[in-house]
Parts: structure tokens; C-alpha cells; sequence
């Protein structure tokens, strides 16, 4: 099975691992983390033709011929997605084992509805836990994000 992730071509001959097991295990891409394991955290959000998705509970063959975004590959020549920019700026992470689950799901949000208001953006980051508590400066950051343009820059 062919994907594009990230910008590359890449093959996975392994139909009934996890779109998650595969960009961990085999792309090395441990960016996007293991919360859960069954679709209710978050954590291992990723772009699966720009729509965010929980890899550990998508087949990898369901992402065939797809184009896949991990955390990885936000950044453009070294320059930060305006998203992961405004997650530094305000401070919104702990522990940080969401931060990459969060950050794709809020760059999702803002590439269908770039003017989200904060309920808005309740709804769409429902599904990502963090157990560190600091949805205040998350909800902060895509806010910041949204006011920046929201989209790669
Ligand atoms: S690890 Fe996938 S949703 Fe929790
Ligand atoms: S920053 Fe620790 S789980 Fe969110």
C-alpha cells in the first residue's frame, strides 16, 4: 500500500497494523503519541487528507493512497505552523503527551473554519484529553492562531 506522509511516498505491506503502528513503528515518526489505544483520547490525532483522525484506531490500509500530516511534518523550511507557533506563545502545554494530538486537531479545525469562535473550538478539541488540565491556554493558543491567519503561513 502506497501513502504519502509527510511529503514522501511511502509503502506499508502490513494491512492489519494501525495507521499509529505504522508511523510510529516503522516511519519512526513518535510525534504522534499512544494515549488510549481505543479512538477516546486524542493523542494520536493526525491529518488524513486534512481531516483529523485517531491513527490508533485507523487501519493502515484505510489510509492508502492517502496523504497523511503527522507533527512532523507541520513545519515548512524550518518555520513553525502558525498553530505551533501559538502553542508556544501561550505556553500550552504541560507534560506535553497531548500537545501533538491537540495541535493537529486545532490545525483541522482552522483549515475548515478559520474564523472558529471558542465554542467552536470546544466542540472540535472534545475528543483530545489532556490530563495536565491546560485547555484555558490551549483554548488560548488557537485563538492566537485563528488571529494570526490560522493557516500554514
Ligand atoms: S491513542 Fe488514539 S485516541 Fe487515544
Ligand atoms: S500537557 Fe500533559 S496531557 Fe496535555
Amino acid at each position: 500500500m502506497e501513502l504519502r506522509v509527510n511529503g514522501k511516498d511511502v509503502t506499508a505491506h502490513d494491512p492489519h497494523q494501525s495507521l499509529l503502528e505504522f508511523l510510529r513503528d516503522d516511519l519512526g515518526l513518535t510525534g504522534t503519541k499512544y494515549g488510549c489505544g481505543e479512538g477516546q483520547c486524542g493523542a494520536c490525532t493526525v491529518l488524513v487528507d486534512r481531516a483529523a483522525v485517531r491513527s490508533c484506531i485507523t487501519p493502515v490500509s484505510a489510509a492508502a493512497g492517502r496523504t497523511i500530516t503527522t507533527i512532523e511534518g507541520l513545519e515548512t523550511n524550518g518555520k513553525l505552523h502558525p498553530v505551533q507557533q501559538a502553542f508556544l506563545d501561550a505556553g500550552a502545554m504541560q507534560c506535553g503527551y497531548c500537545t501533538a494530538g491537540m495541535i493537529l486537531s486545532c490545525v483541522s479545525l482552522l483549515e475548515h473554519h478559520p474564523h472558529a469562535d471558542e465554542n467552536e473550538a470546544r466542540r472540535a478539541l472534545n475528543g483530545n484529553i489532556c490530563r495536565c488540565g491546560t485547555y484555558p491556554r490551549i483554548l488560548e493558543a488557537l485563538r492566537l492562531a485563528a488571529a494570526a491567519g490560522g493557516r500554514r503561513g
